[in-house]
């Protein structure tokens, strides 16, 4: 059975009430929800885990080094910001998708730059909690 990690970064905890008209009314815990059925459907077994913290993120991600099949990772604010979770995300040797609700692209141009986006096998934005369930789904054909 196929194991993938699925990170959360900072302020994603408050989703539903943080600014909904961007990231939409699901809760943090309805976007875990969807994407275990999803997983479920493929037979994959998924980790959901959420921090305000860089190194907690960073711990988290080295301890996928070897015990994972893949990554799936919305850094948050981190994205726009951390070499060190950039750097963390070198050392592992397995598929990273990377997630955003919205579209960063698309808003202020301190959003416009991704540390993660060179490491990702694929970029998944602007689709809200279904970029979550579209990830899954290519992996589970990735990993079959
Ligand atoms: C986000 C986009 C980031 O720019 C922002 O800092 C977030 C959420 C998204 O999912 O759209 O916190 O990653």
């Amino acid at each position: 059975m196929s194991k993938i990690l699925i990170l959360n970064g900072p302020n994603l905890n408050l989703l539903g009430t943080r600014e909904p008209e961007i990231y939409g009314s699901d809760t943090l815990a309805d976007v875990e929800n969807i994407c275990a059925e999803t997983a479920k459907k493929y037979n994959i077994d998924i980790d959901c885990r959420q921090s305000n913290h860089e190194g907690t993120l960073i711990d988290w991600i080295q301890e996928a080094i070897n015990t994972v099949d893949a990554v799936i990772i919305n850094a948050a604010a981190y994205t726009h910001t951390s070499i060190a979770i950039h750097d963390a995300l070198k050392m592992l040797n397995c598929p990273i998708i990377e997630v955003h609700f919205s579209d960063p692209a698309s808003r202020e141009e301190f959003r416009h730059h991704s540390y993660i986006t060179p490491l990702a096998q694929k970029v998944i934005k602007g689709h809200g909690s279904q970029g979550y369930v579209q990830a899954i789904e290519f992996l589970a054909k990735e990993l079959s």
